[in-house]
């Protein structure tokens, strides 16, 4: 069984994808053990909440320095010991300690095709915001392994998503959650528990069985 912990910021609709996926037997051989927000009022320690896990706050609001509530997040993380950590819209950047204490151990969904539009300043409507000016007609959701820079790991899954006239960087946003997000993360995270994920050499995913239908 993974033991997944899951870290979140905001609305919580990705862990809620995954806690559904989880009831619905589309993620098989996982349970979800901690969810751990940085901010006290995010809406999924409510979601985790009515699903029975007690979410816990860790913020950097509550320390002197980065580099100490660094410190305290790898301790706590390290204490949890979780077969998978996984950043559903989390907004604090990872510390470097925590990427090399949990190698290929942590994913991130990021709503857009990396590497378009991602890297630093490329969160929330950022994102949708940089595909409408630009013009591209398509655009999609990644789920990656976390490494040391921005957006930067090894690529587990991705959708493609239309963009349609007349959209807005929220209808954009909402349609790739939709359409994209919630369907590759719970669709990762079961490929992981599975044992159909590797990273080879060149640091390139590959997916037992071939990609699969998402
Ligand atoms: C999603 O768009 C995700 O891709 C991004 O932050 C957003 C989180 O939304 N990293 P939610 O909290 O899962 O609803």
């Amino acid at each position: 069984m993974l033991n997944v912990t899951v870290l979140v910021s905001g609305g919580g609709t990705n862990l809620q994808a995954i806690m559904d996926a989880i009831d619905a037997g589309e993620i098989q051989n996982a349970r979800i053990t901690h969810v751990i927000s940085n901010n006290p009022r995010a809406y999924a320690l409510e979601r985790a909440a009515k699903a029975g896990i007690q979410g816990e706050v860790l913020s950097p609001k509550s320390y002197d320095s980065r580099a100490e509530f660094n410190e305290a997040f790898l301790a706590r993380l390290q204490e949890i010991n979780p077969d998978l950590i996984v950043l559903a819209g989390f907004l604090v950047v990872i510390p470097e300690a925590v990427v090399k204490a949990f190698p290929y151990k942590l994913v991130n969904i990021h709503p857009s095709l990396i590497p378009s539009f991602c890297g630093t300043g490329f969160y929330g409507l950022h994102v949708h915001e940089g595909v409408l000016s630009r013009g591209v007609k398509v655009t999609g959701a990644t789920v990656h392994f976390v490494d040391e820079g921005t957006d930067t790991g090894p690529i587990i899954l991705q959708k493609a998503v239309y963009v349609q006239e007349g959209d807005t960087p929220e209808i954009l946003q909402r349609r790739v959650m939709e359409e994209a997000e919630w369907k590759i993360l719970p669709k990762a995270i079961d490929l992981i528990a599975a044992g159909k994920v590797s990273v080879d050499e060149n640091r390139i995913v590959h997916i037992a069985g071939g990609y699969p239908s998402v």
